[in-house]
């Protein structure tokens, strides 16, 4: 499987504080049979991280995981906040992409609706950067308004949501609105979103299992991931990939 979003490279935002915690994490990344992570760390105005910065990061962080035995292949990336994105160039956002893709893991805020928020992730686009919107099941302007995703993929997003939403992790609304969102057929990709090993911890396979998602694994936690990755079209999702819904209809695609 591949990580598309966790926290993972040391020190660098509020991921694991140093090498130790890393390669603690590391471990446990590579024991839920996750082969290769992107780490995305923060870039917003609470952790300011540049391009370079995350680049350099990941090849130091490449070598420590070499030098501890590690076998987890990693990529930079980060997740940007919207409100950071708008103000940086097209060169500094290229050097944020997952990997060497044209996608960029766009995080919108949690707790405050934002008003023309499909106008801010179109002007984005419009630059030439293609927009995985990072964890929506989470943030507000989502759970007020259930038609918000379906107009953000209609123009062309992705969605990805994380495993813990999906099993309660982050409350019931969080998982009722998860969910809904996958049931939907709104998400192309589910990642950890990993920051430790205790609380926020990797995972994909069982926590989508626990979910009734079993499923959707090699789709949304491999064939999409690789397909971004390499710069392909994403796949279709495979027929009866979900779970038998009780709730369907809460979030429409159109
Ligand atoms: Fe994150």
């Amino acid at each position: 499987m591949i990580d598309l979003h966790c926290h993972l490279l040391p020190g660098i935002d509020d991921g694991p504080a140093d090498d130790a915690a890393a390669i603690e994490q590391a471990r446990v990344h590579v024991a839920a049979g996750i082969e290769k992570v992107v780490c995305t760390p923060h870039v917003s105005h609470g952790h300011r991280n540049t391009g370079e910065g995350i680049v350099a990061a990941t090849q130091a962080f490449r070598e420590t995981l070499a030098a501890a035995g590690v076998p987890l292949r990693i990529q930079a990336g980060a997740e940007v906040s919207l409100s950071r994105a708008i103000e940086l160039d097209d060169d500094e956002l290229l050097q944020l992409h997952l990997g060497a893709s044209e996608w960029l893991l766009l995080e919108p805020p949690l707790g405050t609706d934002v008003p023309r928020l499909p106008q801010m992730v179109g002007g984005i686009q419009s630059r030439g950067h293609r927009v995985l919107i990072a964890h929506p099941e989470r943030c507000s302007a989502f759970h007020h308004d259930d038609k918000l995703l379906g107009e953000l993929v209609r123009a062309g997003a992705a969605a990805q949501v994380t495993a813990a939403s999906l099993t309660g992790q982050f409350g019931r609304t969080v998982q009722k609105v998860a969910l809904a969102m996958v049931e939907a057929d709104l998400v192309h990709v589910i990642a950890s979103d990993a920051h430790d090993v205790v609380r926020r911890v990797p995972g994909l396979a069982a926590p989508l299992a626990e979910a009734g998602l079993e499923g959707l694994t090699e789709w949304a936690c491999h064939a999409v991931p690789a397909a971004m990755l390499a710069g392909e079209e994403l796949p279709p999702r495979p027929a009866g990939s979900g779970r038998p819904a009780k709730r369907r209809g809460m979030f429409r695609r159109g």
